[in-house]
């Protein structure tokens, strides 16, 4: 039987009241209900990455959790997320997308790490973007331009 529940959120910084159904996800209950669509579905089993979202300032993959699991938390979407200018911009020099599916979530994660590694390696780079998949396999692009934002240029 389908039951409805009163979820409520910080979405991006403003006070959100939402009806979501008690097997809604929270990546559904962004997009469909909430408007923001910028966070995509892909695979919807925690595997690519691209619902990927901050919720109260840890990485998540928005398909593994229940909209009616949260309660009064902040969710940041790629919508709002701030100070992400230089990683748009580098991702734009440095060809860091093609189709652009997997780039919000992409960028969700990188502003993660250099919120807390304003310098990381290449390597380091790898590993904060494992759990997002590029289809279009433009891996070496997208760490290039990650690096690119920390670093202030290629090198
Ligand atoms: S849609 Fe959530 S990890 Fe793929
Ligand atoms: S740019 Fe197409 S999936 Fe990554």
């Amino acid at each position: 039987m389908k039951r409805t529940i009163e979820v409520r959120l910080t979405l991006n910084g403003e006070p959100r009241v939402a009806e979501a159904d008690s097997r809604q996800l929270l990546v559904e209950l962004i997009r469909d209900v909430l408007d923001a669509k910028g966070t995509r579905i892909g695979c919807l089993t925690g595997d690519c990455g691209a619902c990927t979202v901050l919720i109260d300032g840890e990485v998540r993959k928005s398909c593994l959790v229940l909209a009616a699991s949260i309660s009064g938390n902040d969710v940041r979407t790629i919508e709002g997320i701030e100070g992400i200018e230089a990683l748009q911009e580098a991702f734009i020099a440095e060809n860091g997308f093609q189709c652009g599916f997997c780039t919000s979530g992409m960028i969700v994660a990188a502003a993660d790490l250099l919120k807390n590694n304003p310098s990381p390696s290449r390597d380091e780079i790898r590993r904060a973007i494992s759990g997002n998949l590029c289809r279009c396999t433009g891996y070496e692009s997208i760490v290039e331009s990650i690096h690119r934002a920390a670093h202030g240029t290629i090198g």
